[in-house]
């Protein structure tokens, strides 16, 4: 465990777009491996920085590196859903505040640590929840249960897979013999139908899959549009909201909020288009590859 880390992505962009007061108080939504926050917290001096993640591992290292911001009172780390921002605030007695960031998805600790079966290089349960400690969905739940059609939907929709309908029935068809439980037999389902032209492309045949399941394990649309909803209600005016997506899914859902938003005279909207990664932090991070941050101002 204790090799893995997270690259994180446009950093500097988001927390800039953070504007900082050295005096004010801040939430990270995706606490992760702890980038973001630290880069906040350097900048304040009698501010603070909340932080939040559904994954109690991610938070554990992060406790260990920042041991003394957290004893001052600069940061406070909380286990939960960020769909919850407004309870977790609520519980610490903060009504309102001046800026909010959200980077979106898993980090690469959370891929690189096999037991937790978000990736298709390695044997593993089909687990892909973030939070490890909820009895919710896993991956290995909705691929033995939902119907046929789901999964098609599925794979389509969150996954954009052009072979949706075909691997949803090789999914049904073979789990009739026998439950698919690991990430590998789930893999070599994908391989048997995929035809060999689209096999040899730059991504693996397993990808839009796996990306499709572990967003609808860990229900990421339905927590992106809670906090949107919660997180203009909790910003002060002039406080602002950068978030970085990964999904031109959820790319497209914070740009229409925005939109909405400016429209009905709430916000600035500080991105006219989305900050995109730079060429340097491309070659250096290629897992940056999809990145989208989005920024506004409350008015
Ligand atoms: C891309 S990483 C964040 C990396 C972080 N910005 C850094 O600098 O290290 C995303 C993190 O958000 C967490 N996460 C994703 N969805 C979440 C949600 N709905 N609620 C809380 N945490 C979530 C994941 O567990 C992961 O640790």
């Amino acid at each position: 465990m204790s090799e893995l880390k997270h690259i994180p992505v446009l950093i500097n962009e988001a927390v800039q777009g953070l504007a900082i007061r050295e005096n004010g108080v801040y939430v990270d939504a995706t606490v992760g491996f702890g980038g973001y926050t630290e880069l906040i917290t350097g900048q304040l001096t009698s501010g603070k920085l909340i932080g939040i993640d559904a994954d109690r591992q991610a938070l554990n290292l992060v406790e260990q590196r920042l041991t003394s911001q957290i004893a001052e009172g600069k940061v406070i780390l909380k286990h939960s859903n960020f769909r919850f921002i407004e309870q977790v605030l609520a519980e610490l007695r903060v009504i309102s505040v001046d800026g909010i960031v959200a980077d979106l998805g898993l980090s690469s600790m959370e891929l690189d640590d096999v037991s937790r079966g978000f990736s298709f290089k390695e044997e593993a349960p089909l687990d892909m929840r973030f939070d490890t400690s909820s009895d919710g969905l896993t991956a290995e739940e909705i691929v033995n249960t939902y119907s046929q059609d789901d999964l098609t939907k599925l794979f389509r929709d969150l996954g954009d897979e052009p072979f949706s309908g075909r691997i949803a029935r090789i999914i049904v068809e073979s789990r009739k013999k026998q439950a698919i439980k690991t990430t590998t037999e789930l893999v070599n389902l994908i391989l048997s139908i995929v035809p060999g032209k689209f096999a040899k492309k730059s991504i693996h045949p397993a990808t839009r899959v796996f990306q499709a399941l572990r967003m609808e394990v860990n229900d990421e649309i339905g927590a992106l549009n809670a906090l949107l909803a919660s997180s203009l209600n909790l910003l002060n005016p002039s406080g602002r909201l950068a978030i970085v997506s990964f999904h031109s899914g959820e790319d497209r859902i914070v740009k229409n909020v925005f939109r909405e938003w400016k429209a009905q005279g709430f916000v600035n909207i500080l991105t006219k288009k989305p900050i995109t990664p730079s060429e340097i932090e491309l070659g250096a991070n290629p897992r940056s590859r999809s990145a989208k941050l989005r920024i506004i101002e409350k008015i």
